[in-house]
C-alpha cells in the first residue's frame, strides 16, 4: 500500500475557539489505516470537541483536515458519513420510541442507499436483504435477545450497547467513539471492551476514553491532549511512563 493509501486521516494545524476562548489550537496529527488511536486527557481539554472537528459537526477556526488526502475541512456531516465515517457520542443518539431491530435497519437502509424510505410499511417481503443483515449482526453480537426493546426501556450500559453496534453496522472505514464506557458498570463495560476488541482490524479506530486500563491496552498509539494542544504522542508505554502525563493525572483519581 503506498503511504497516501495508508493516511487516513491526516490533521493539519486545527485549532478551534468559541467566541474569544481557544479550546483548541494547533493540533497535528497523522492517523494510518487500521490504527487504534487512544485520546486522553482531562475533562474539558476538548477532545469531543476535535471528535466535532472531525465529523464535520463543527468546523475548526484554523487548520485543515485531509480524509484520503481530500481536503475536508469544509465538507458536512452527512458526505463524511457516506465515505466511510462513523461516531458515537458521549450520550446517547438512538431512537427512543423504536426497538432496537428498528433501529438498526434504519442504519443499515441509509447505508444501502435507500434514503429516507420508511422500510415499515414495505414489511419484511421488500427488504429480506436488511432484515437478514440485522439478524446476523444482532446474532454476532449476542444481542439477539434485545431486538424487540424499545429502546427507551433499556439501561444506559445497554443503550451505549446498541450504540456502538450502530456505528459498526455501517461498515465504517473510520470509527469514532467518544467515551463508550462512560457511566457503565463493569459487565456492560467488559462487553464493550470485548467487542471492540472483536471488530475488524482494518478498520481505524479513535477512542477517547476515561478507564485508562481499558484505552492503553486497546490503542496502539495514544495522544494526550491538555491545554488546548498535543501534550505528548506514543506507544501506550511512553504515555504511562511520561513525566508530564502522570502530572496531569497527578490528584484527578485516575491513575496512569
Ligand atoms: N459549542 C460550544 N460553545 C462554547 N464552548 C464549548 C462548546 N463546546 C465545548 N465547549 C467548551 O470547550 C471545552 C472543551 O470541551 P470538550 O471538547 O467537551 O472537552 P472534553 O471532551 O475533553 O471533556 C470546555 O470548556 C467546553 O465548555
Ligand atoms: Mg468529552
Amino acid at each position: 500500500m503506498d503511504q497516501e493509501k495508508k493516511k487516513i486521516l491526516t490533521i493539519s494545524g486545527v485549532g478551534k475557539s468559541f467566541g474569544g476562548l481557544h479550546i483548541l489550537r494547533d493540533i497535528s496529527l497523522e492517523v494510518n489505516k487500521g490504527e487504534r488511536i487512544g485520546i486522553i486527557g482531562p475533562n474539558g481539554a476538548g477532545k469531543t470537541t476535535f471528535f466535532n472537528l472531525l465529523t464535520g459537526d463543527l468546523e475548526p477556526t484554523r487548520g485543515k483536515i485531509y480524509h484520503y488526502g481530500t481536503n475536508i475541512t469544509k465538507q458536512p456531516n452527512y458526505k463524511r458519513v457516506r465515505n466511510g465515517m462513523a461516531r458515537t457520542f458521549q450520550k446517547n443518539n438512538l431512537l427512543n420510541e423504536l426497538s432496537v431491530l428498528d433501529n438498526l435497519l434504519l442504519v443499515l437502509q441509509r447505508k444501502e442507499g435507500f434514503g429516507l424510505v420508511w422500510f415499515k410499511s414495505r414489511g419484511t417481503e421488500e427488504y429480506p436483504k436488511l432484515y437478514q443483515q440485522a439478524y446476523e449482526l444482532l446474532e454476532k453480537w449476542g444481542l439477539a435477545h434485545q431486538q424487540d426493546a424499545i429502546v427507551k426501556n433499556l439501561s444506559y450500559g445497554e443503550q451505549r450497547q446498541i450504540e456502538i453496534l450502530l456505528g459498526v453496522a455501517t461498515e465504517p472505514s473510520i470509527l469514532l467513539l467518544d467515551e463508550p464506557t462512560a457511566g457503565m458498570s463493569q459487565s456492560e463495560t467488559d462487553y464493550i471492551v470485548d467487542l471492540l476488541y472483536k471488530l475488524p482490524k482494518d478498520l481505524t479506530l479513535m477512542i477517547i476514553e476515561h478507564d485508562l486500563d481499558v484505552v492503553f491496552g486497546l490503542a496502539d498509539r495514544m495522544v494526550v491532549l491538555f491545554d488546548g494542544g498535543v501534550l505528548v504522542e506514543g506507544t501506550p508505554e511512553e504515555v504511562r511512563a511520561d513525566e508530564k502525563v502522570n502530572k496531569i493525572y497527578i490528584g484527578s483519581g485516575d491513575e496512569v
